[in-house]
């Protein structure tokens, strides 16, 4: 074959995509859940003939890369939180990445500044009420959970999960240590038991009148109203969802997001950029809010018709890597105030 040959066979390659020139098969490292984004893989399969494998596991993946060193075999991260991103990158395990087709697609706010990591999902943190005993709008802001008027009426998983540690940094990054510290102290003393449980938990909470408030995330409410268990769908039949500081001038729901990026050693980085990007186009963008009841970063998808139904929210469009930097003070703030 000539060079001509050889550089048309290259073009053809690159604008019809066919994936000869990638690895055939790469492994990823998950923290989010085979059920979740087994979907997306196959369809990636499908459009570029790439397989993957999945290392699925709930903890200790960035120590397992990090001892794995330059051995390792992952190619792609997937987790989900800003907190545990942040710390791959912490960890100097991910690849500084030029994608022109990520930076399309995911705004500035949502990705790494060095481009190790990328938002693929938003999830925000909202404010679920009883729709028996809280009056629609008689809670607006996050700051409202802190008022004397609910005290023992509030329900929440620990303050150190990951979730609430980001909602407390979005506190911090709005008022300072000190008045957050004040608007902790104040949720702390209107909760209704000890901090205990995960997200369905708090719902499950109001719904037997244990409480009458809590934060959970978004997509806990799609997966309570959709369960296939009927007493999971009364629960969230109980609850009302409020996407929190939205009135004219003020900051936005707190948001977090899923998110991955490129192991350092990756073998194929090619083709760990090729996922990466199809997880960021449009047709994986609408799966994101069809399987997971998340939203799209990229701004040029609507949400599923499901989301949609909820309302449309404003996000605190603080960086989100400016989170994940204050949740160390965030976390000392939780141990002190006892959530
Ligand atoms: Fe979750």
């Amino acid at each position: 074959m000539n060079f001509r040959k050889i550089f048309i066979l290259i073009f053809l390659t690159y604008i019809c995509n066919i994936p000869i020139l990638f690895a055939k098969e790469i492994n990823i490292y998950s923290h989010r859940q085979p059920f979740l984004i087994n979907p997306f893989l196959e369809a990636f399969t499908k459009e570029t003939g790439i397989k993957t494998n999945v290392v699925y596991a709930t903890k200790g993946l960035a120590q397992r890369l990090k001892a794995e060193g330059k051995n390792s075999p992952a190619d792609v991260i997937l987790t989900v939180d800003i907190g545990r991103l942040y710390i791959y990158e912490d960890m100097d395990l991910l690849a500084e990445i030029n994608s022109p087709i990520l930076d399309q697609n995911i705004p500035v706010h949502l990705k790494s500044k060095r481009n190790t990591w990328f938002g693929l999902s938003k999830r925000s943190r909202i404010i679920a009420t009883s729709k028996e005993r809280v009056k629609e709008n008689d809670i607006l802001r996050v700051e409202d959970l802190a008022k004397p008027k609910w005290k023992g009426k509030i329900c929440s998983r620990p303050g150190s999960h990951v979730y609430n540690r980001a909602l407390m940094a979005s506190v911090i990054a709005e008022y300072g240590v000190e008045k957050a510290e004040e608007w902790a102290t104040g949720l702390v003393s209107n909760l209704a038991r000890r901090p205990q449980g995960n997200d369905r938990a708090q719902v499950k909470g109001i719904y037997e009148g244990l409480c009458d408030i809590a934060i959970i995330n978004n997509y806990y409410f799609g997966k309570l109203k959709y369960s296939e268990d009927p007493v999971q769908r009364e629960w969230a039949k109980s609850m009302r969802l409020t996407f929190p500081n939205q009135e004219e001038g003020d900051r936005g729901a707190h948001i977090n997001i899923s998110g991955g990026g490129v192991a350092k050693h990756s073998k194929n980085k090619e083709s760990a950029i090729k996922l990466l990007e199809f997880l960021s186009n449009s047709k994986s963008q609408k799966m994101y809010s069809e399987i997971n009841f998340e939203y799209p970063v990229n701004v040029k998808v609507e949400p599923s018709e499901e989301l949609v139904s909820w309302g449309n929210f404003r996000e605190h469009k603080i960086s989100i890597e400016k989170i994940a930097q204050l949740s160390i003070d965030a976390q000392k703030i939780i141990d002190r105030v006892g959530w």
